[in-house]
């Protein structure tokens, strides 16, 4: 073990593991879609770090917008105006959709979603918050509240006032649908009207939602879905909140998932790709209306590190470059070029039970058994059961890919610069450690 190995398990604590017996790569260098150890071991990316690192490591022209800042000014306080956070605020203004014009920078994603709840709670005069079962939205408390998925499991009780709606996840739906048109859970409307029924929608603030669930399972929602839910909160002045932290910026070949179906929301928080994740920065993006009310009143809520100059330099740099070199539209053709090919693997592979995907944001899931659509690990495992996985995960890392995914959904969410032989070379691996998954197959039935 190398002296920052040694230092970092016995000085560090890191997010979202068991520490003792964590095994973290040591890594030392970076460029575009690889990375390396200190052994030299180089590392093609298919998760995109965090799914933040959308330009890939160091890509030259926000390393030098960050250099150039850090020369000139490296912080100054959130109650001062700062170049790159003034330019930055215009951008956003021009590249989400529609009427959302004024955004408030915060240090991450969480706490643009924390920023949201409040805004949503002030703007309505209502308390609830409706969130879904497989959502996440942050690690901080409220934010960690608002997400539906287990890791909020070991910080409740959370914050008063959230509601849970069960999400669109046709390939197993809560209430059992087929998938021949979708039901009244993954069409939405149905099932948020009834919620509202017995929660009182004049108590309701906000529905808030990933338009993707990314980190849970990569669930796209059903044509109609998000139209519909719009829909619903338009009739009761609900306000909408689309958590895009890991989608917006062209993860799924648009600028943001909401795109795909045009739906605006009120709220729209963003962060990661926004500025590949160089330096921490999230936003909240928010209509005229909910702009002109909150500049009116005294914001109770923000951190040391809004608007931070830095922070706000690299999502200039990477927000130009999305839009000088057409990455957006490079991801979706790249998810053009990844479909048949993910096709092939499903066909190869009785362990694959469903690709579904867009852009470079894919997941496939993995089964035991394809008609009775069984895990390969089952959700929120951390035990032994969570084995057969990890064994397809590390499979992967060995041949020298870092991959994506948890439970049983193995993902591809390479950085958005990626080609197309660097795609087919992280396949190649993937179609290997799918070998392993195939193993725990349930032989009595045959694939349909
Ligand atoms: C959809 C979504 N929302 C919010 C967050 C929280 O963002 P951060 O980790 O920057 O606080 C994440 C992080 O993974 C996310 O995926």
């Amino acid at each position: 073990m190398n002296t920052v190995l040694h230092d970092d398990h016995d000085f560090l604590l890191r997010p979202w593991t068991i520490n003792d017996g964590a095994k973290p790569l040591h890594i030392t260098g970076g460029q575009g879609v690889r990375c390396w150890d200190a052994d030299g071991r180089k590392y093609l990316d298919f998760s995109s770090q965090l799914t933040n690192l959308n330009m890939g490591h160091q890509h030259p022209r926000v390393v030098e917008a960050i250099q150039k800042q850090a020369g000139r000014l490296c912080t100054i306080g959130p109650q001062h105006a700062n170049g790159p956070a003034s330019t930055l605020g215009r951008l956003l203004a021009e590249v989400t959709p529609g009427k959302l014009t004024r955004s408030f920078l915060t240090p991450g994603g969480s706490e643009a979603n924390e920023a949201a709840i409040k805004t949503a709670r002030a703007y309505t005069g209502r308390d609830k918050i409706i969130t879904r079962y497989m959502g996440y939205h942050g690690g901080t408390y409220g934010a960690l509240s608002a997400s539906g998925e287990a890791r909020r499991l070991d910080n409740e009780p959370g914050i008063p006032g959230v509601v849970r709606m069960f999400d669109p996840y046709t390939y197993r739906c809560p209430v059992g649908c087929t998938g021949d048109g979708p039901c009244g859970v993954c069409g939405g409307e149905q099932h948020l009207e009834q919620i509202l029924t017995y929660e009182g929608a004049e108590n309701v603030a906000a529905v808030m939602m990933e338009t993707v669930t990314g980190g849970n399972g990569y669930i796209y929602p059903p044509n109609g879905y998000l139209q519909n839910i719009r829909r619903v909160c338009n009739r009761h002045g609900i306000l909408l909140i689309l958590d895009e932290v890991l989608v917006g910026f062209g993860r799924t070949g648009a600028w943001f998932a909401c795109d795909h179906w045009s739906v605006e929301p009120d709220i729209l928080t963003v962060a990661k790709g926004m500025n590949s994740g160089y330096v921490p920065l999230g936003a909240m993006v928010v209509s005229e209306e909910i702009g002109a009310f909150l500049a009116q009143r005294f914001i109770s809520f923000g951190h040391t590190y809004s608007m931070h100059p830095l922070a706000c330099a690299s999502a200039v740099a990477t927000i130009e470059l999305l839009r000088d070199e057409g990455i957006v539209e490079h991801a979706a053709e790249m998810g053009a070029y990844l479909e048949p090919r993910l096709r092939e693997l499903a066909d190869a592979h009785p362990s694959v039970g469903e690709i579904r995907g867009r852009g470079l944001l894919w997941g496939l899931e993995l089964v035991r058994n394809r008609d009775t659509r069984e895990p390969l690990s089952p959700y929120n495992e951390r035990g032994p059961a969570a084995a057969p996985f990890k064994e397809v995960q590390a499979a992967i890392l060995e041949r020298g890919v870092l991959p994506h995914g948890r439970w049983n959904s193995l993902g591809i969410a390479p950085p958005l610069i990626i080609e197309r032989d660097e795609l087919d070379e992280g396949l190649a691996v993937y179609d290997e450690a799918l070998a392993i998954a195939d193993r725990y197959y349930d032989v009595r039935v045959t694939p349909s």
